[in-house]
């Protein structure tokens, strides 16, 4: 969690602990200077802000480098076994955001038909950070020596000033071109700018909340950032990856910048500019053709999804708050008492004592009775996942009693991150000072594997859930170097949401309750208002303050203040406010400058190994905030700290499309809002969108009102049927959990994927697909009855089937359909073509997985449709006994093919037929004619039991009818 910055209040703890007590950033419409410190009563002023710096696409007068800088030229070249090779100069020094490289070499390689990679990089290394292949996957040339004959793409360039162009092979269409512009190559400065077609469609570049299509006027900072999920702004995780889908072609191509830099690309009608401050060029390209390829292309290289345990599909519960052992026994309780399933209760910092890693609270979370806890659940089959920190509390060295071991075994095995001149880099997190795991640390994995082993011997949680790995500190710099001895301290301002946080529209609907809660609180919260003021209103003149930029200097240059400034989206937008600095030193001299959006990579790589090392062969479960390219193949992800307002849910649909994109299917966000207090209609309708996104949890703020689904009747029937819905999809999803594992391809999918050809879906993102098979209509706004939606193809070459009624929709192609929505509605659709698999849903996934199976088919309108399933353990990592089965639906006749040695068990029950033209006459199933029902031309058969009391799919099966 994080703190929310509109809502912090005088009465903090800081009058406790004035040390690091001040200002916690601003919200960003107001940049504060140093000066509106001193209206703060404490010392931490000058901890938590940075230096005011003026963000380059914010500076009216800002030098353009495109324009300024005069590019390179190809001195010599010659080709290579796949590629070609050449050095470029320097045709005259511009140093425009940094000191200009004179002499650079390119290497461009044809890795295989539909990927190409073209790499510059200074010919003398000396000054420059390369990404190491041990750190992320660096894709390769599939053979030593290309036959070009069947490439996708060709590499094209001019000499003098340098530029290149890619084309696609079969088109000549151009899709990236630097034609026109010069390449700019500084120590703290990279660019390049290409073209793009008019009427583009770029997707992906993460992490930030946003519609699903980067539109022309778009910046996109790619720097890790604790920030609440403001719109536009960057947020937790780096994804230097973006999509081209063109409809003038109805081809799609990606391009991914393999860089661990701070970037800034910015979008234009008809350019792309990509700006990175450190690092070199690293670019690949793929060439699709289709978007479900393309991405399918990049996550193979990235590092493929995770295979998440099958009960990760379960309904999980948390909350900021649950203060006690027993407040979270009384919840599992109560969702029992209510009969919604509840598959996995987590835990936020509540349970740490005093906020330290792997410890629990003596008295709130007593171990022997936090262990009965766990016993209980695990006897039910129900799972707990608490909180990690990145950070390390520093304890006192002038209290005895404040010893922790973690901190001492840590710091003697020298594994935490440096300041320049070799001292402990501490700043502060929610325990007060502290440390923080260098993961490029030799003897890191090992600490942390061990500290991981011993908190499991008393809390034996079920998976991980990391959090503030940005990595999140609040203050600037190594603000605890001189005060760790005053430890414990706490963070320097309130935390948990405000009491003035209201349901929305709340001072309007109850009025009265609303004025006298306000003026309750309104003398408490003065002091508060006065200080926001002052420093909202003070003026941003302090860049006379900033260091000297050193533009020209050699070396690694001012990596405190670069001399491009990012629009890092804190109040300052000084790149060390609320996270590490960027002169914080790993263990082999890199500078967390060059590898800051890295960090939660890392520690989520090296929390995967110490899970897999307490349980060899059960598939870790993570979920973490800060991510980078490749992160999929250790976690997954939830979309932080939202808030409990309409517009999140909305963002929530384009945010798990593109961590689809990213290689991270397994994605959610806290459903029913996270900052801010919810509200029944809101939470209706975001339990039940929620239910069809991979990762479906519900999580809240500290203070807020209580919003589990048990707290208003309408939400409580809204879950039940929605997580009866997904719960009885549990084979398809699963099936598909299975398939982005193996091919990277997400389980949610765009409009625009699904049907590619269709450019008035370029920017769907208010309806999704789950697979191919489902599309999903939910209503995002509140006092509506009904729902618009688009069902593409329908009447033409598509059928749509509604869940509920099991009914051929009479939608038109091209067309916004009125659906009913009453709340407690989520309208749902089955595509005509594809055979869904099924389960009885039971209370956990446990006894969902020991009820019988049922099928059903929605013929297309040539009466034809096909699907398949995937079952194993559901947990294995070493998986030695799998089953895939084939469903066909043709002329009649289903047939099941299964292959695989899992057993399952369970049989058959029913199949439903959706789209018969008419009543048959007879029905067989394994060649015996059976009873049927048949109306509105669905044809159902029941009681398949008995035929399949080996198990559903043991034997091939053909239904005829
Ligand atoms: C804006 O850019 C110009 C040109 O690079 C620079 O001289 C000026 O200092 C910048 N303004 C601020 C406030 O940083
Ligand atoms: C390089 O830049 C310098 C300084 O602006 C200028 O005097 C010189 O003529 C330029 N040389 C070329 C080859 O453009
Ligand atoms: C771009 O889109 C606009 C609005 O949809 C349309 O009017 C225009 O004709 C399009 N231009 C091209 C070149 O496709
Ligand atoms: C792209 O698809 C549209 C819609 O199917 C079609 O009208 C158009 O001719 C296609 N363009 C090309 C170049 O294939």
């Amino acid at each position: 969690m994080q703190l929310k910055r509109a809502f912090f209040q005088a009465f903090a703890w800081s009058s406790l602990f004035d040390l690091v007590s001040g200002a916690p950033v601003s919200s960003k419409n107001s940049s504060s200077s140093q000066t509106s410190a001193s209206a703060l009563p404490s010392v931490a002023d000058w901890a938590t802000w940075g230096v005011a710096q003026v963000p380059n696409v914010l500076n009216a007068t800002a030098a353009d480098a495109n324009s300024l800088a005069k590019g390179y030229r190809v001195v010599k070249s010659h080709y290579t076994q796949n590629g070609l090779e050449a050095k470029l100069k320097l045709i005259n020094e511009t140093n425009i955001y940094g000191y200009d490289f004179d002499s650079l070499t390119l290497k461009v390689e044809y890795q295989s038909d539909n990927r190409l990679n073209v790499h510059i990089e200074p010919t003398d290394l000396s000054d420059v950070y390369v990404l190491p292949e041990h750190l992320a996957f660096k894709p390769k040339a599939e053979s030593e020596f290309y036959s070009f004959s069947n490439a996708d793409l060709v590499f094209t360039y001019e000499k003098d000033p340098f530029t290149f162009t890619i084309l696609r092979a079969s088109s000549g269409e151009e899709l990236f071109s630097t034609a026109g512009n010069p390449l700019v190559f500084s120590n703290q400065f990279i660019q390049l700018n290409t073209s793009l077609p008019l009427n583009h469609t770029i997707t992906g570049l993460g992490e930030s909340i946003h519609g699903f299509v980067q539109e022309p006027g778009s910046v996109k900072t790619l720097f890790a950032n604790d920030a609440g999920d403001p719109i536009d702004g960057n947020i937790y995780g780096t994804h230097p990856f973006y999509i081209d889908q063109r409809y003038d072609t109805n081809t799609t191509h990606g391009v991914y910048w393999r860089t661990s830099a701070a970037q800034e690309v910015i979008i234009e009608e008809e350019a792309l500019t990509w700006r990175a401050l450190s690092g070199v060029v690293d670019l690949y390209f793929f060439s699709g053709p289709t978007v479900k390829e393309v991405i399918s292309q990049y996550v193979h290289e990235i590092g493929l999804p995770g295979f998440q345990p099958y009960w990760s599909l379960g309904y999980h519960q948390c909350r900021w708050g649950y203060s006690t052992i027993q407040e979270l026994d009384e919840v599992v309780k109560t969702f029992k008492k209510f009969e919604i399933p509840l598959e996995t209760i987590w835990s936020d910092i509540d349970y740490m004592d005093s906020y330290k890693d792997f410890t629990t609270d003596p008295h709130r979370y007593p171990a022997k009775e936090f262990k009965k806890f766990l016993d209980t659940i695990h006897d039910d089959h129900q799972h707990y996942v608490p909180i990690v920190d990145a950070a390390i509390y520093v304890p006192n060295p002038n209290n005895a009693s404040d010893n922790y071991t973690v901190f001492e075994s840590g710091n003697s095995s020298e594994t935490f991150l440096r300041n320049p001149d070799g001292s402990l880099y501490i700043g502060a997190v929610w325990p007060g000072y502290t440390v923080f795991p260098d993961f490029f640390a030799n003897s890191t994995q090992e600490w942390w594997t061990e500290s991981f082993a011993e908190w499991y011997k008393t809390i034996e949680f079920d998976g991980i859930w990391l959090d503030m790995n940005e990595v999140s500190s609040f203050c600037v710099g190594s603000c605890g170097s001189e005060n760790y001895t005053q430890n414990p301290v706490h963070p320097p301002f309130v935390v948990g949401s405000s009491p003035t946080s209201y349901p929305e529209g709340f001072s309007k609907s109850n009025k009265t309750e609303y004025h006298s809660i306000e003026s309750s609180i309104s003398a408490s919260s003065a002091s508060v208002a006065k200080t926001a003021s002052s420093s909202s209103t003070a003026t941003s003149t302090s860049s006379a303050t900033l260091d000297s930029k050193n533009t020209l200097e050699t070396g690694v240059g001012n990596i405190n203040y670069p001399p491009y400034a990012i629009y890092n989206w804190q109040g300052n937008y000084d790149i060390a406010t609320h996270d590490v600095s960027p002169n914080a030193t790993h263990a082999d001299g890199t500078l967390e400058y060059d590898v800051h959006n890295l960090y939660g990579y890392t520690q989520t790589n090296a929390t995967y190994n110490a899970l897999l090392e307490i349980q060899p062969n059960k598939r870790p479960f993570i979920i973490t905030r800060s991510t980078f390219a490749g992160s999929g193949q250790w976690a997954g992800h939830w979309g932080g700290d939202n808030n409990a307002d309409w517009q999140w849910m909305y963002f929530s649909i384009p945010q798990a499309l593109s961590f689809g994109i990213f290689g991270i299917p397994f994605f959610g966000v806290d459903t029913c809002g996270f900052n801010g207090n919810s509200d029944s209609e809101l939470c209706s309708r975001w339990t039940q969108l929620s239910s069809f996104f991979p990762f479906y949890r519900n999580h809240n703020v500290l203070g807020a009102i209580s919003q589990e689904p048990y707290v208003w009747s309408d939400v409580t029937e809204a879950a039940k049927t929605s997580i009866g819905i997904r719960y009885s999809l549990l084979p398809y999803y699963y099936t598909l959990l299975q398939e982005a594992h193996t091919t990277g391809l997400p389980i949610l999918r765009a409009l625009s994927w699904q049907f590619p050809e269709d450019r008035s879906l370029r920017a769907a993102d208010r309806q999704f697909f789950v697979g191919d098979a489902l599309i999903v209509t939910p209503v995002l706004e509140p006092l509506v009855d009904t729902v618009k939606g688009v069902f593409p193809g329908s009447g033409e070459t598509e059928v749509y089937y509604d869940w509920y009624t099991q009914e051929a929709q009479d939608f038109e192609a091209g067309f916004n359909e009125t659906l009913d929505a009453p709340l407690g509605h989520i309208p749902l659709h089955v595509r005509g073509g594809h055979i869904l698999p099924l389960q009885e849903p039971g209370y956990t996934i446990h006894d969902s997985r020991k009820n019988p199976f049922s099928l059903i088919v929605a013929l297309d309108l040539d009466g034809y449709a096909s699907g398949k399933l995937y079952l194993d353990d559901g947990e294995s990592v070493n998986i030695t006994e799998s089953l895939y089965v084939d469903f066909i639906a043709e002329g009649h006749s289903l047939t099941s093919a299964a292959y695989g040695n899992f057993n399952a068990s369970q049989p058959l029950a029913n199949i439903t037929i959706l789209g018969v033209d008419s009543k048959p006459s007879n029905v067989t199933f394994l060649g015996e004619e059976i009873d049927f029902s048949f109306a509105n031309n669905t044809l159902l058969v029941t009681d398949l039991e008995d035929y399949t009391t080996g198990g559903a799919f043991a034997e091939e099966f053909v239904l005829t009818w």
